[in-house]
């Protein structure tokens, strides 16, 4: 044999020797310790019980993810988009043959907490088993009551996933499980001040699983961070559906850094606080069907806990109350095409100065939304638009429209460029190539 055929050979058996190897690792099933059923007897729970269960998945959100669009609640079945294809999401009513009325305790733990099906699949981390990790075994005992016994049973089958072979194969998915999602590891709660904090730590980084949407993600998909002892952590997440997660911590403009406590639980409540207002679906839908249920001491905790969040790093956007541009629009100084489309398109509602109007309309000027390193947010809301959601403490759904029909890419970007860069705001531009691609998704959005 020549050199040559022989380095292959040596290449190739190492090749097939390290795939047989990771096969065998990742079929090596998870030892999960048994939580024990607790102090009440989970075939007959208390309606105490149950009713301790009804709130937490409520804190959860798990209906947002396991009910499709007009479906009936917990039946699972809606689509969520990922970079290898469709997956659907499971029916969690307590149904025998299509849902989960027959795990145990244990067999619902290992989904919530551990991230594996009953046949021992693993599931996509779509399911935000890293963060439910942290729920206490208390916690799950009253999930598993809620759901075996206050939810309604469902008949409906799973649709399945619809990702294409050799990606559909189940196994590479555990080495990411057990690399990125290792173990349960209860939150320490003592090493937070004060019982508002250590809940407000508990709701965030566990129930509310925060992290998946407003934490970055590494290429390899998992977030960055999972507690506060690293920068990264809440410090903006991807894009969804178009949305930019914000930037939760205490950076002065992009973040959350002027922002008092009560604005906090405003927003989480009403969707909207004295000078902002909840843009886009992914946010609307956590307020609609999650926080706006919330205690107000709940409330109150998560916002202690999110006050207390250091700025994140490397924030290039700045804000500083001026009256500048409020003046040369008034004094009908509009000599930039940027503050034209302005006066023509937003003024109306949004007024020449870009403070807050009568809670209704929300303020431009200093606008975490509007300041964000990335202006994907914002382009898409000026192309197509948004509504706030109706809430119990705000009940009037009110409406931006899009300007997709009138404005070019170009227009739009200078737009959103005046927008960023006017009233003290002090962002990056935006350019027509950024609009395109935008416009593109609002595009095929509206096909559907
Ligand atoms: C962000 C979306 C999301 C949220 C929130 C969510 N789930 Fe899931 N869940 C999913 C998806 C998607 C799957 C399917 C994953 C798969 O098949 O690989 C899933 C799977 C499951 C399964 C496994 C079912 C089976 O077939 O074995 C259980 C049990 C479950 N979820 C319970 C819950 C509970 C309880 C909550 C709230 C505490 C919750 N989920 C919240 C997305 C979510
Ligand atoms: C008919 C009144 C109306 C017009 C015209 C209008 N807006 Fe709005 N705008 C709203 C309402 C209502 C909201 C809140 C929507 C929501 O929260 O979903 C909003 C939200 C916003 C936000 C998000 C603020 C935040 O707190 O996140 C920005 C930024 C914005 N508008 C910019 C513009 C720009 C730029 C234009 C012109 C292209 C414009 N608006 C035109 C009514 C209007
Ligand atoms: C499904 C993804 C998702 C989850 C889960 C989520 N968020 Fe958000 N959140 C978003 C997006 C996207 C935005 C950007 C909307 C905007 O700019 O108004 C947002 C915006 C916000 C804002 C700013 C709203 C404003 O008026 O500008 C706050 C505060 C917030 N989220 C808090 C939370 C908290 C607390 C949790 C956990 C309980 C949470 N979010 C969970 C996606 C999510």
């Amino acid at each position: 044999m020549s050199n040559v055929k022989k380095g292959i050979a040596v290449v190739a058996a190492v090749a097939v020797v390290g795939v047989v190897a990771a096969f065998a690792y990742a079929k090596q099933a998870t030892a999960t310790k048994d939580i024990g059923p607790g102090a009440e007897n989970l075939a007959t729970p208390s309606a105490q019980l149950i009713e301790k269960g009804r709130y937490l998945a409520v804190a959860a959100d798990c209906v947002a993810c396991h009910t499709a669009p007009k479906g009936q609640p917990f039946a699972g079945g809606l689509s969520m988009a990922t970079p290898i294809g469709a997956i659907h999401s499971s029916n969690i009513t307590p149904d025998k043959a299509t849902g989960i009325g027959n795990y145990s305790l244990n067999d619902f733990d290992r989904a919530v907490r551990h991230g594996i099906a009953q046949s021992g699949d693993t599931l996509y981390p779509a399911m935000p088993y890293p963060s439910y990790a942290k729920v206490t075994d208390d916690d799950m005992r009253a999930l598993y009551a809620y759901f075996m016994h206050g939810v309604q049973p469902v008949s409906k089958p799973n649709l399945g996933h619809d990702i294409a072979w050799p990606l559909s194969i189940n196994w590479p998915l555990a080495i990411w499980r057990k690399t990125y999602a290792p173990a349960v590891e209860p939150l320490v709660l003592s090493k937070y001040q004060g019982e508002a904090l250590a809940r407000g730590a508990y709701l965030v980084q566990g129930l509310g699983h925060c992290g998946a949407c407003h934490t970055p993600r590494a290429s390899t998909m998992q977030e960055l961070a999972q507690d506060e002892s690293n920068p990264a952590y809440l410090s903006g997440g991807p894009v969804i559906d178009g949305w930019l997660a914000v930037n939760l911590r205490s950076n002065p403009a992009g973040g959350l850094g002027r922002w008092t406590e009560q604005d906090i639980i405003d927003t989480l409540s009403k969707a909207r606080n004295a000078h902002s207002a909840v843009i886009g679906t992914p946010m609307a839908d956590v307020v609609a069907h999650s926080t706006q249920e919330m205690s107000p001491e709940d409330l109150k905790a998560i916002a202690v806990y999110l006050k207390s969040l250091t700025p994140g790093p490397d924030e290039k956007a700045r804000y500083a109350v001026s009256d500048v541009t409020a003046k040369a629009l008034k004094a009908g100084h509009d000599d930039t095409r940027g503050a034209q489309l302005y006066l023509d398109n937003c003024a109306a509602c949004h007024r020449s100065d870009a403070t807050s109007n009568a809670k209704v309309f929300p303020a431009l000027a200093g606008n975490p939304s509007v300041l964000s390193d990335d202006p994907t947010s914002l382009i898409r809301l000026v192309l197509a638009g948004s509504s706030l959601p109706s809430t119990k403490g705000a009940p009037s759904a009110l409406g931006m429209p899009g300007f997709a029909w009138r404005l070019s890419d170009d227009e739009a970007a200078q737009l959103v460029t005046f927008v960023r860069q006017s009233w003290g705001n002090q962002a990056s531009a935006a350019d027509a190539g950024q609009v395109a691609k935008i416009r593109k998704l609002v595009d095929a959005e509206a096909k559907h």
